[in-house]
């Protein structure tokens, strides 16, 4: 079966409404044409982010009625840092209450202020970038050059060029890279995959200059299939055999169990260094808890365990990445430009080529976002240059390469014919595009504006 079906049936349901397109028009322009100010009850289907979306099971349920709260030592704590240590299979386990804390707690310890330090990965992403900036490091993003072209097709477009990597070494010195990173999947690339050959060679390339190397673990389960699926000597093998052999190249990770953890909220960051892990430890009792809670309640840690054992499951994989090959398969058939292939988590839609009479001064990631949202209720978030724009000192206007807008699919929350709705929602815009005009800000913040933006549209 070239998609198969959901490996569940539905015990709970959650009722959303379709509210009318009169409706989300003036829901639009109260929110200033952005939609991350629109609430979520106005919303038919959500597709701004997979993170902390997920549905759990009727397994994590019943975890979640045997939380043990205890200051010190809960159970759950054992049972989570038990799972971690048979798919990971770090030494020291820190739970944080999301992803970024484990990046903060990371790089606040590894960095030095003004030391000129440089941190390389495939593609940072925006708070991994963040915290590295906010540290005081340099942010290096050294995907492979394919990964630029849109409409190319290859097997694992998240990998980093290690032929970059070992130039970065030598022009700025081991001693001056702390850690070099991969995040799996490539999130910032269209949710690519990275192989596991392309993960062992960085492993070898650090190491061999004395580099540590770290893995942004988000959504480790879904490379794991992809490797699996793509990658020869790895078909006969079962998810968690490649993700033991994936994170047995690195020394530590950081993840965010709110993606392939299948939970609404949670953390952790794991490593074999001893003094790293000790460090990190004292920081963290100070901004999230005692090491064996780190912010989360025994009931969280008990849902993560039992997220993390079922997202290993291949059922569920292989329904979960052709739900989302599906929803781009069906757009690609209509001639809609998608970033090809579709990864793992996500469809991004290509809004240059989607709206090629929309400049981008004008915001066609925006115009696409708005014409969702009225037209069907669907929430998409844009990546382009509302997100990224930015002028020098001279005040000229730098565009990013690609102008996306990211439809994130939460994990084993949609139907199918909810996503079918979708594809045809998008087809119906795509058919009628002249019609849909750009955008100008009316407001906008210092930092981060995309979320908080105010737009208009133009004439
Ligand atoms: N790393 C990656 C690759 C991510 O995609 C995210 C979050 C984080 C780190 C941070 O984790 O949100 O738990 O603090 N990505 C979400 C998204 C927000 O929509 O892509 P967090």
């Amino acid at each position: 079966m070239k998609y198969p079906p959901e490996p569940f049936r539905i015990k709970t349901v959650e009722a959303i409404s379709r509210t009318t397109e009169w409706e989300r028009l003036s829901t639009i322009q109260d929110a200033g044409f952005n939609v991350f100010n629109i609430p979520a009850e106005k919303i038919y289907i959500d597709l701004l982010t997979d993170s902390g979306t997920s549905a759990m099971s009727d397994n994590q349920w019943a975890g979640m009625m045997i939380g043990d709260e205890s200051y010190a030592g809960s159970k759950n704590y054992f049972r989570f840092e038990a799972m971690i240590h048979r798919i990971f299979g770090f030494k020291y386990v820190i739970p944080t209450h999301q992803g970024r804390v484990a990046e903060n707690l990371l790089f606040s310890t590894i960095l030095k202020a003004g030391a000129g330090q440089v941190i390389p990965n495939n593609n940072h992403f925006d708070t991994t970038r963040a915290n590295v900036e906010y540290n005081g490091g340099i942010a290096e993003d050294l995907v492979v050059d394919i990964a630029k072209d849109t409409q190319a097709l290859a097997d694992f477009k998240g990998n980093i060029d290690l032929d970059k990597l070992e130039r970065l070494v030598q022009k700025v010195g081991a001693e001056n890279i702390p850690i070099g990173m991969l995040t799996i999947t490539n999130n910032s690339g269209g949710g690519q995959p990275v192989s596991m050959e392309n993960i062992r060679k960085t492993s070898e390339l650090l190491h061999q200059h004395g580099i540590p190397f770290f893995i942004d673990a988000c959504r480790f389960a879904e490379n794991a299939y992809f490797i699996k699926k793509r990658e020869s000597g790895y078909g006969e093998k079962n998810i968690l055999e490649i993700a033991n052999e994936m994170f047995s190249y690195a020394d530590g990770c950081t993840m965010s169990a709110k993606k392939d953890g299948l939970v609404n909220m949670g953390g952790f960051f794991a490593t074999n260094n001893k003094d790293l892990a000790e460090q990190i430890t004292n920081r963290l009792i100070l901004i999230e808890g005692f090491p064996t809670y780190g912010g989360l309640a025994g009931r969280d840690l008990e849902a993560i365990a039992r997220g993390l054992e079922e997202v290993l499951h291949e059922d569920y994989l292989a329904y979960r990445i052709s739900q989302v090959e599906e929803l781009g398969d069906r757009l690609i058939a209509a001639g809609v430009p998608i970033l090809r292939p579709t990864g793992g988590h996500a469809v991004y839609l290509d809004a240059k080529n989607f709206l090629p009479h929309v400049p981008q001064s004008q915001f066609p990631g925006i115009a696409l976002t708005v014409a969702l949202y009225t037209h069907a209720g669907i929430r998409a978030v844009e990546i382009g240059s509302l997100m990224f724009a930015h002028q020098d000192e001279k005040g000229n206007t730098h565009y990013p390469d690609l102008e996306l807008v990211r439809l994130a699919i939460p994990r084993r929350v949609y139907t199918n014919s909810q996503m079918e709705y979708v594809a045809e929602n998008i087809i119906e815009l795509f058919q009628d595009r002249e019609n849909i005009g750009g955008y100008e800000i009316e407001y906008e913040a210092s930092v981060l504006r995309h979320f908080t933006a105010r737009m208009k549209p133009l004439k």
